[in-house]
């Protein structure tokens, strides 16, 4: 039997993409269309999807293109720091836009610590709300730390009730880790590694055997995760204690041998640490995606073509946000505990090279 807090809810988001599909494309009931090299079908009211060979005749587009978005930490309170609080709705804004004029994409994953939770009452996630009710494509969630702790506790949102009003983007009301399958073939788990209250994660004994269901239940599945906290150290050799327990999943090594083991299981995107950083370990891709609230202020899009996803990387647009965040980074703590205040360092770290932010990855 399913576990309270994680669920199944393809049916119901299935049905949302092919909708938009539909209005896009103008079809109604009983016709169908393409996704992502897939054949997506409306009949009767019930959606149904089915592979087909001949989309390049169809003239559809064949591959599959989604937006992880990560640690946009919207707020009306608190001053610019490391992250870029008194920008963050602009940062937001302008990362909305840019996803809503391309026009292949698919739909949009957001990471987690997506509001900040610090702004009275639901005054800041209305906001982010309002933004994304202009997003043209399905979207889904996944709870960061900053949704799991608001500040001050019990006047923010508190992890139950963002789950709530997130009904139908992947969590829901007691719906903690999620799966939606955007198109047939391609599935995304939503794994909730949070820990109410705390800024490390976590993925409980539930939560692990939930992975073990999921990786059973769809061995012919495409699958991704969506998580929050780090699933690989990503700062080398370095020793920092501090970083190893605020960002790295607590027990990322049964975690990891559990996704390693399971083949259809090709990328795990994480943010938390607000760095861009690709890791591959036996064919498994770990995509580390920066933050838009700090430098580099930035996303990905990742472009998923039969057994290769390409990577790229977009960045706010204002470029006087990107020099304060920068400038700010520079002589943040983060700057210290890394490179010893020196410098440089940390902004590469944390903005990634080219083979992090934009690179085609072959899918195993
Ligand atoms: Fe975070």
């Amino acid at each position: 039997m399913k576990k309270k807090t994680v669920q199944d809810t393809t049916s119901h988001l299935e049905e949302g993409l092919s909708r938009r599909r539909f209005l896009e494309y103008g079809l109604g009931i009983g016709k169908a269309v393409f996704i992502g090299g897939l054949l997506v079908g409306n009949f009767a009211g019930c959606t149904t999807a089915s592979k087909k060979g001949s989309e390049r005749k169809a003239g559809r587009k064949r591959s599959i293109k989604l937006a992880h978005i990560t640690d946009t930490h919207v707020t009306f309170v608190g001053k610019n720091g490391t992250a870029l609080k008194e920008e963050s709705f602009d940062i937001f804004r302008d990362i909305i836009d840019q996803v809503n004029n391309m026009p292949d994409i698919d739909f949009i994953l957001f990471g987690g610590d997506n509001i900040n939770n610090s702004d009275p009452g639901t005054e800041g996630f209305d906001e982010f709300m309002k933004i994304v009710s202009g997003v043209r494509v399905p979207y889904f969630a996944q709870f960061g730390n900053r949704e799991v702790s608001p500040i001050p506790p019990g006047i923010a949102l508190s992890k139950e009730q963002y789950a709530g009003r997130m009904k139908g983007h992947g969590l829901d009301s007691g719906r903690y880790s999620w799966n939606v399958s955007p198109v047939s073939g391609l599935r995304i788990l939503g794994l909730d590694t949070t820990i109410e209250g705390h800024d490390n994660g976590e993925i409980t004994k539930e939560g692990v055997n939930w992975i073990k269901e999921q990786i059973s239940k769809y061995p012919d599945d495409k699958i991704i995760t969506l998580s929050h906290h780090l699933l690989l150290p990503t700062w080398g050799n370095r020793n920092i204690p501090k970083w190893r327990k605020k960002y790295l999943l607590k027990n990322y090594q049964e975690v990891n041998a559990l996704l390693g083991s399971a083949p259809q299981v090709k990328a795990c995107l994480t943010g938390h640490h607000h760095i861009s950083k690709i890791q591959t370990v036996e064919g498994l891709h770990y995509i580390a995606s920066p933050a838009t609230v700090q430098y580099p202020h930035a996303f990905r899009t990742i472009t998923i073509n039969d057994n290769e996803a390409k990577l790229e990387f977009h960045q706010v647009r204002d470029k006087r946000i990107v020099e304060l965040g920068k400038s700010n980074l520079l002589t943040s703590k983060n700057a210290e505990e890394y490179a010893g205040g020196s410098a440089g360092d940390i902004l590469a770290y944390c903005y990634g090279g080219e083979s992090d932010n934009n690179v085609t990855l072959k899918l195993r």
